[in-house]
């Protein structure tokens, strides 16, 4: 028998993620949970509106998505602590520029650059509307097909309402409808 527990925010786990933004000429880091996918080429970041970084998102109109892993995780949960507002936050990973000019951390294994394409205001929250424009891959999380192994990207998952983080499971079996179909387009 199932209890009701009342309104609970309880969409999780949920991959957590270091979106990497310029503001103020600088590289911020800020750890989100709050991602959504909303269509085949976009996604959703959902940042509070006081965040440091959403100046820099709005001015640029671009960041990157950072999937955390567990040799990273306290460098995430840092800049999941304190705010770009008081703290230059710019060197806590090494980066590299993506062309379109967003950081991008170096030991993520797997990182998606995007541009905004619209933001959704919605009580205290600026949901930024990102379309897809590069992903980069840890070329040893890639199978023989040239695909994401999300085994080896092994990213962490965030568990909001008992604040902690998870691993990812194994392999619990093949999704057949998409196999199939895919079978029988080609
Ligand atoms: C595990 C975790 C998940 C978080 N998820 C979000 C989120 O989805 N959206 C958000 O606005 N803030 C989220 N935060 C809070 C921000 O990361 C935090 O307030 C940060 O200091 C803001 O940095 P900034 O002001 O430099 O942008 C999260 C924090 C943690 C520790």
């Amino acid at each position: 028998m199932k209890k009701n527990i009342g309104k609970a925010l309880a969409l999780y786990p949920t991959p957590v993620v270091v979106i990497g933004a310029m503001v103020n000429e600088r590289p911020n880091w800020v750890l989100v949970a709050h991602v959504g996918i909303v269509s085949h080429d976009s996604v959703l970041v959902s940042l509070a509106k006081p965040h440091y970084t959403n100046e820099g998102i709005r001015e640029n109109g671009r960041l990157s998505i950072n999937l955390v892993n567990a040799n990273m995780l306290d460098k995430a949960d840092y800049v999941g602590s304190v705010s770009g507002h008081k703290v230059d936050k710019s060197d806590v990973f090494a980066y590299t520029m993506s062309k379109t000019g967003v950081p991008m951390i170096d030991e993520a294994r797997l990182t998606i650059t995007g541009k905004v394409v619209d933001i959704y205001s919605y009580q205290n929250f600026d949901n930024f509307i990102i379309q897809i424009e590069e992903t980069f891959v840890d070329e040893a999380a890639l199978n023989e097909e040239g695909k994401i192994d999300y085994t080896k990207v092994a990213p962490v998952l965030f568990d909001f309402p008992n604040y902690e983080y998870l691993s990812l499971g194994g392999v619990l079996g093949q999704c057949l409808s998409f196999k199939d179909k895919r079978k029988s387009d080609s």
